[in-house]
């Protein structure tokens, strides 16, 4: 059986919420990509250019810190990977954790929430920052997600 593992990084959530649905419908496991220093609402205000998630997301090299790390890696085949859209992109905590984890040889779906925004532009910029990495596709996800529309998503 294809072990599957649901990794999210979620600051207010929205994509915890999709995450959980999205592991009982693939009868996945859950890790959370928690950052050592939480996300207060005003580190999440997008309107104040000097806010850390607007610094963040400015500077392509930021890598916040993450408290728990994944040490069982070796027991997955598919791992998942969600988060927010922040300003098109997959936040740089995403960075950190695919950079702090051995992905090699895995199959990679990349999901994500967001206001509106579709997840294209930040698979693309993963892509061509990891190209090792087996990313075979990525699809934004509501909190509503349906069965069928998860196996149409993953080819079943
Ligand atoms: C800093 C920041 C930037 C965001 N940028 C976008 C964006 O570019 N496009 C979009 O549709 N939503 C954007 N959003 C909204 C989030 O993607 C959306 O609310 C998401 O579902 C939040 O997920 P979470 O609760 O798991 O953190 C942004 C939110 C934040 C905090």
């Amino acid at each position: 059986m294809d072990k599957k593992l649901i990794c999210y990084f979620s600051a207010s959530g929205v994509t915890k919420n999709t995450s959980e649905k999205l592991a009982s419908l693939v009868n996945g496991n859950l890790f959370e990509i928690k950052p050592v220093k939480e996300y207060t609402a005003r580190d999440l205000d997008w309107q104040d250019k000097n806010s850390r998630s607007s610094l963040e997301m400015a500077d392509s090299s930021s890598r916040p810190e993450i408290k728990v790390k994944l040490n069982d890696i070796e027991n997955y085949d598919t791992v998942f990977i969600g988060y927010p859209i922040w300003w098109g992109l997959a936040p740089r905590i995403i960075n950190t954790f695919i950079e702090n984890t051995k992905l090699e040889n895995k199959k990679i779906y990349l999901f994500a929430t967001s206001g509106g925004s579709g997840i294209e532009m930040s698979i693309n910029n993963l892509k061509n920052e990891y190209p090792s990495l087996n990313i075979i596709s990525g699809k934004r996800l509501s909190g509503n997600i349906t069965n069928d529309e998860i196996n149409s998503w993953l080819g079943k």
